[in-house]
């Protein structure tokens, strides 16, 4: 056994031995307390910065110094000697401040988080949108009466409820095509074994659930009529559970929490990495995910339960009694269902979409080839497998169904989008952008589609950015600049009010998201603080512009309005993140456009929780979209999701999910000669040589670049 140390971190109180030489951000992730990383653990981004308190503490027992670490790396040393003026603002001596993910434990250490290098729960901006669905799920339910057996006709139990089930199936389906034969039916064994029970519990009188009109999942005893599932998008930063009616579609709970594989590597390219390079990478995160699955399960059956309690009985919830029939029907009736509660062994079918690589990590599969070229998923078809299979705490018989993928960085959410907007179903042609980390897009109306993806890096999400953090609480949502003044206001998330000249945001906030970084870039260039290749201008008459450790910066908040008791500025590095972001999702738009011969699209769809909360006019003026009329661009919310939710109650949207997948052609974007030249036109905001006339009015300080005048000279 290895030797151990212990481990103090504050404020949390959280304490533990732990291995050593295990780094003090494994450390604390083994005591649950998430720090933040956003670069993979390689000591660039300084977001899992921690302080080594030294000395004797009696009151926890402990003797902590910082040699109790493995010294600084050089490239940890490099980071902090880079940042001479953030070490003396804190009094920070070089050895006490450490990254965590460089710092090794050798020894006892009491270590202080600082606020911004604490991982956040998510503010969930994801929300199921009203949808009509036609309800047909894959599920259907017989109820099934049986004579009992005798010394005359001892047929065992399966092939008696078979014929039975044979009986009532020609009634149900009369008239319907393509009718399933009941002699073709298979069961599950785990529902064999609970056979012989259910049926004599039940009199000889049984609901079988059917599954695809292939497999009996489920025999009841007596008559049962509810039943549940659920419909999960599971992105790289927050997962959305809906816990759905099967009979009614009627959403009973909504529940998400912050995808836990954010420990392991922000973006898909450091997870796919992670479990590549470390071992048990693969499992780890794929365990993860479960764990948060099976406690969203379990959270939003309780949910749906206590607001049911909540609202009392509904009439479709009545008991038989109630609703007119037998006393014999109530007493058929099974304990749980007559108090109309659910658990979690009545979901009887959960639908998945995510992006390639969260599909991969939740069927187990190795996502080694997703990152390198020429960039294979393992499957492309939509999966259908075992809820035990994968660790999923539901029905014992259950399924999962998982949408299709359609390329390496394409994925089942994207199939999710497809069958909720039906793009495939128009004349128009619409442009689908899936904003994120990596953005998703897809073009085209009923006589084809065409997709594309691009790394947008993780900067419209508020990483990459000195200041970015999450959408949590504390961070700035919205920024407006007054072209006079050059004053910003702002609003943070968690509050009600936008700040006020009279300082009432004292100290809440944190950091900024990535729908402020867009606002605050648009309103800078907007109010002519910076110039369309995003450098700031010189002589403005405001003390918000100033030189600071990256270069010169517009501060949006005084540290005293902070809770990290830091300035929260806007430096040129951060734009230049945003010009990068913005000129590659611009670049796959145009290029989209333009392989479909298309100026611009009929209609624009922002998907995505992200994609919801940007403004649209400040995402033009900084050209991150394509220009048209701004009536013509929508978001819709977490379309992923509902195309989740669609395909659990509509089977038949699944095969619909599986052709349209197949029809979209793939455009691959690096292998295009005009990439490189396009990008660096599409840096400028919002675009160096591309008239953006329906924003224009918007931005009386924009000048012509010299550049672009001698390209309009030379055309
Ligand atoms: S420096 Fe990025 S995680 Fe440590």
């Amino acid at each position: 056994m290895s030797k151990q140390h212990l481990v103090i971190l504050q404020p949390s109180g959280r304490r533990g031995h732990v291995d050593e030489g295990i780094s003090l951000r494994e450390a604390a992730r083994q005591l649950g307390v998430e720090i933040e990383s956003i670069c993979a653990e390689n000591a660039t981004c300084g977001k899992c910065k921690v302080v080594i308190e030294e000395g004797t503490f009696e009151r926890y027992g402990i003797t902590s110094k910082r040699e109790h670490l493995s010294g600084p790396s050089a490239e940890e040393a490099d980071y902090f000697r880079r940042r001479p003026k953030m070490m003396a603002a804190n009094n920070w001596e070089m050895g006490q401040v450490r990254l965590s993910c460089q710092a090794r434990v050798l020894g006892n250490v009491l270590v202080q988080v600082p606020e911004e290098s604490r991982g956040n729960k998510q503010i969930v901006r994801k929300s199921a949108t009203q949808r009509e669905i036609e309800i047909k799920p894959s599920i259907r339910k017989y109820l099934v009466e049986m004579t009992p057996p005798d010394l005359e006709k001892p047929i065992a139990d399966w092939e008696r409820l078979s014929r039975g089930l044979e009986i009532t199936m020609s009634v149900v389906q009369r008239g319907e095509e393509n009718l399933p034969k009941a002699a073709d039916l298979t069961i599950d064994y785990q529902c064999l074994r609970g056979l012989a029970n259910a049926i004599r519990e039940g009199n000889w009188r049984v609901t079988v659930t059917v599954w695809q009109d292939k497999e009996v999942i489920r025999v009841q005893p007596g008559y049962v009529e509810k039943s549940y599932g659920a419909a999960v998008d599971i992105g790289s930063t927050t997962i959305a559970l809906y816990l759905c009616d099967l009979e009614t579609g009627e959403i009973l709970a909504a529940e998400s929490e912050m995808n836990p594989q954010i420990v392991y590597g922000e973006d898909v390219m450091s997870r796919i990495q992670y479990a590549i390079s470390e071992p048990d990478g693969l499992k780890k995160q794929h365990k993860a995910v479960i764990n948060i699955l099976n406690q969203l399960l379990k959270q939003a059956v309780k949910t749906a339960n206590q607001s049911h309690r909540e609202e009392g009985d509904s009439p479709t919830r009545r008991s038989p009694v109630e609703r007119g029939e037998s006393r014999e029907e109530e007493i058929a009736t099974p304990a749980s269902q007559a108090r109309n509660d659910i658990s979690t062994e009545d979901i009887l079918e959960i639908v998945f979409v995510g992006n390639t690589t969260m599909h991969h990590l939740l069927l187990n599969l190795p996502p080694d080839h997703l990152g390198r070229s020429p960039f294979v998923p393992t499957v492309h078809k939509a999966v259908d497998v075992k809820a035990r299979e994968l660790g999923l705490q539901i029905n014992l018989s259950a399924y999962v169904h998982v949408l299709p993928t359609i390329a390496s960085f394409i994925g089942a959410d994207t199939s999710g989008v497809l069958i909720a907007e039906e793009p495939h179903k128009q004349d128009e042609n619409w442009l689908i952008i899936d904003v994120g980390t990596n953005a998703e897009l897809v073009l085209g109306n009923r006589h084809g589609l065409v997709c594309t993806s691009t790394p947008t890096g993780p900067a419209l999400e508020g990483a990459h950015i000195e200041y970015g953090m999450r959408a949590a609480p504390g961070a700035i949502e919205r920024v407006e600049i007054d072209d006079a003044t050059l004053e910003p206001r702002y609003k943070i998330i968690g509050e009600e009010e936008w700040n006020s000249p009279k300082g009432d945001t004292a100290g809440k906030a944190k950091g900024i998201c990535g729908s402020a970084i867009i606002d605050a870039v648009s309103e800078m260039f907007r109010a002519g603080i910076i110039d369309s290749r995003g450098r700031f201008r010189r002589g403005l008459s405001t003390t918000r512009v100033r030189d600071g450790e990256n270069g010169p910066e517009y501060v949006v908040a005084w540290a005293g309005e902070t809770s990290i008791g830091r300035d929260i500025p806007i430096s040129l590095k951060d734009i230049r993140q945003i010009q990068l972001a913005k000129g590659a999702l611009y670049v796959a738009a145009r290029t989209l456009l333009k392989s479909a011969g298309l100026e611009r699209p009929d209609k624009l769809i922002l998907a995505g929780g992200f994609g919801s909360y940007i403004d649209k006019t400040k995402a033009m003026i900084i050209g991150l979209i394509p220009d048209l009329p701004l009536e013509n661009v929508y978001a819709v919310g977490n379309a992923a999701g509902d195309g989740a939710r669609i395909a659990l109650l509509n089977v038949e949207k699944r095969r619909e999910a599986g052709e349209v997948a197949r029809m979209v052609r793939r455009y691959e974007l690096p292998a295009d000669p005009e990439f490189q030249d396009q990008f660096m036109l599409a840096m400028n905001f919002p675009h160096m040589t591309e008239p953006f006339p329906h924003i224009a009015h918007l931005i009386p300080h924009q000048e012509v670049d010299p550049i672009a005048k001698k390209l309009a000279r030379k055309s």
